[in-house]
This record gives C-alpha cells, structure tokens and sequence, in this order.
C-alpha cells in the first residue's frame, strides 16, 4: 500500500484530503498538523521524512494570508520557499514523491487568456513571489516532482472565500464583492480527488502543471454562484494606494 503524508493537514486543503481519502482505500494517509511536522524545522522534516520513508509527500502547508504577507516577508518567505526546499533535499534523499501545491498568483495578470503551465511568471506580491520561491527550490533539489498550481480555492473546509461570506450572509449583511479580477475558483475537495486519482494511478503530471475549475469567473460571480439567494452586490472599484497588487486575470488553463 502507497503511504502518503499530508502535511499542514489541518488547513482547508488537508482536511478537504481527509474527506476525500475514502474514494480511495488502497492508499495510506498519514496527516501531520503544524505541531506534529513543523515544515519551518529542517530537523524535524528531515528526521521525520529518513524515519517515515513515504511514497508521496502532499505539502499542504503555507503562509496563505496574501495581504499579510505583505508586511511579513520573512516569515512568508520561510514557509512557502525555504521550507519547500527542506521538504525537497529531504524527499531526494528517500526517494519520496513531493507534491507541492502552488499557486496562480505567480502570474502577473497581463495575459488576456488563461496562463498554461509553460507561461513566464512575474509575481505581482510577496504572498506570489514566496510561492514561486518554493517552486524553484523543488525542481533545484528534485528529480521527481509535482508542483501543482491551482487558484481561488474554496470548500466548507477551514476559512476562505465561501465560509467568509456564508457568514455574513447569515448574519443578514449585504455582501459588496469585486468584479475587478478574473479566475479559475477550484472546489477544494476536487483538488484532493485530482491528486490521489493521479497517484492511485500512477499518472499524476510531473513537473508543473495546472489544477482549477473548468469556468473563469469574477468574484462578484463566484458569490451569487455559491449563495444564490444571498443579497450581493458590485463592489466599488478599489483605488489605489492597495493594501496588495493581485494579477488582474489569474485564471489557468491545464
Ligand atoms: N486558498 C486559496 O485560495 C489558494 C489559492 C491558490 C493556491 N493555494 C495553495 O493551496 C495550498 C493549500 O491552501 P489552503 O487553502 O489549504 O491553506 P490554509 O487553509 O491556510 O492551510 C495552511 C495550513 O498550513 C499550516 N501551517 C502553517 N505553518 C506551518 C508550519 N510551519 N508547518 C506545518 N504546517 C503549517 C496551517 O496550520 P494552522 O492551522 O496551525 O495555522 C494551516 O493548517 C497552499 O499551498 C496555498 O498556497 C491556495
């Protein structure tokens, strides 16, 4: 049986992995909390990857707070780039699959199309330029890797857009959402089956590549997608000077 590790499991991609784990008994799911597998520690990445020798690691882990980030570089930095490249020497050295989850804030947003695996980056913030960082330092210790980039994931898992403005929308608040940025919105749990699909059959895509939903949308339509009978409405545009600069149009295309 293929052993597989998640960590950072409790944020909202690792617990969309706990749920969709059961579409898939014939691989084994070990889930790592920041306590039990502090990515940051490279002592602790190493000597837990030497004792555990997993088939795959699915590093759920990340700084995800893209206006935080901002003001928090370093800590942004070590956790979605140095750590990666913990979790990289570690997995080369036993031999472990890494599948490491980023991002389409890695584009810059100028292309009028959806961005394909092969498009030049240009990272507009810290929260992007972080996540490229751990790319890099996947492909720079690895032989064998799978960095996927998916974009504006949402699920009734953990926090995010969808439990945010189900909140207030219960409380009975009028919802004011941004039409200014287009992209791919991803149904989390549909990211978790896209991965253990592909390694259950040994055809998950190596290297880069892309992962989101089929439809490019605003945020303004995600919404009313999401809470249909819920009272939304076009947010006024936002001027500058930004709390951060986010890629006009990040939707992706596989
Ligand atoms: N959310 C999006 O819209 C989006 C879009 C594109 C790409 N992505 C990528 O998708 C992946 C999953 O995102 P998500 O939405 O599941 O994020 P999330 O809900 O913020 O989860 C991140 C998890 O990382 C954990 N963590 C923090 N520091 C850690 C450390 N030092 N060691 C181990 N774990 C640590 C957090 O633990 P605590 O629970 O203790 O804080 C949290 O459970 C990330 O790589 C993210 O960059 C997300």
């Amino acid at each position: 049986m293929l052993s597989i590790a998640i960590t950072g499991a409790n944020g909202q991609l690792g617990q969309s992995f706990r749920a969709t784990a059961p579409l898939f008994p014939g691989l084994e799911l070990k889930y790592f909390n920041r306590t039990e597998f502090d990515v940051t520690n490279q002592t602790v990445v190493q000597e837990a990857m030497d004792f555990y020798r997993f088939d795959y690691l699915i590093n759920c882990a990340a700084y995800t707070n893209v206006v935080g980030a901002e003001s928090n570089i370093e800590a942004a930095n070590l956790l979605n780039g140095v750590a990666v490249g913990y979790l990289a020497q570690a997995a080369q050295k036993n031999k472990t699959h890494l599948v490491q989850i980023s991002t389409d804030y890695v584009f810059d947003g100028n292309k009028l199309e959806p961005y394909r695996p092969t498009d030049l980056t240009n990272p507009l913030n810290v929260y992007g330029q972080s996540k490229l960082l751990g790319e890099q330092l996947v492909a720079q210790y690895c032989d064998r890797f799978s960095v996927i980039r998916t974009s504006w994931v949402y699920s009734e898992y953990g926090s995010n857009f969808y439990t945010k403005i189900k909140s207030r929308a219960d409380q009975g608040q009028t919802l004011w959402i941004t039409d200014e940025y287009i992209g791919t919105p991803t149904y989390s749990p549909d990211l978790a089956e896209h991965i253990l699909s592909g390694i259950s059959k040994d055809n998950l895509p190596l290297g880069i590549s892309h992962f989101a939903g089929k439809d490019v949308m605003t945020w303004f339509d995600l919404a009313r997608k999401l809470l249909p009978g819920a009272d939304i409405r076009v947010a006024p545009k936002e001027t500058p000077p930004l709390l951060v600069n986010r890629p006009k149009n990040s939707a992706l295309a596989r």
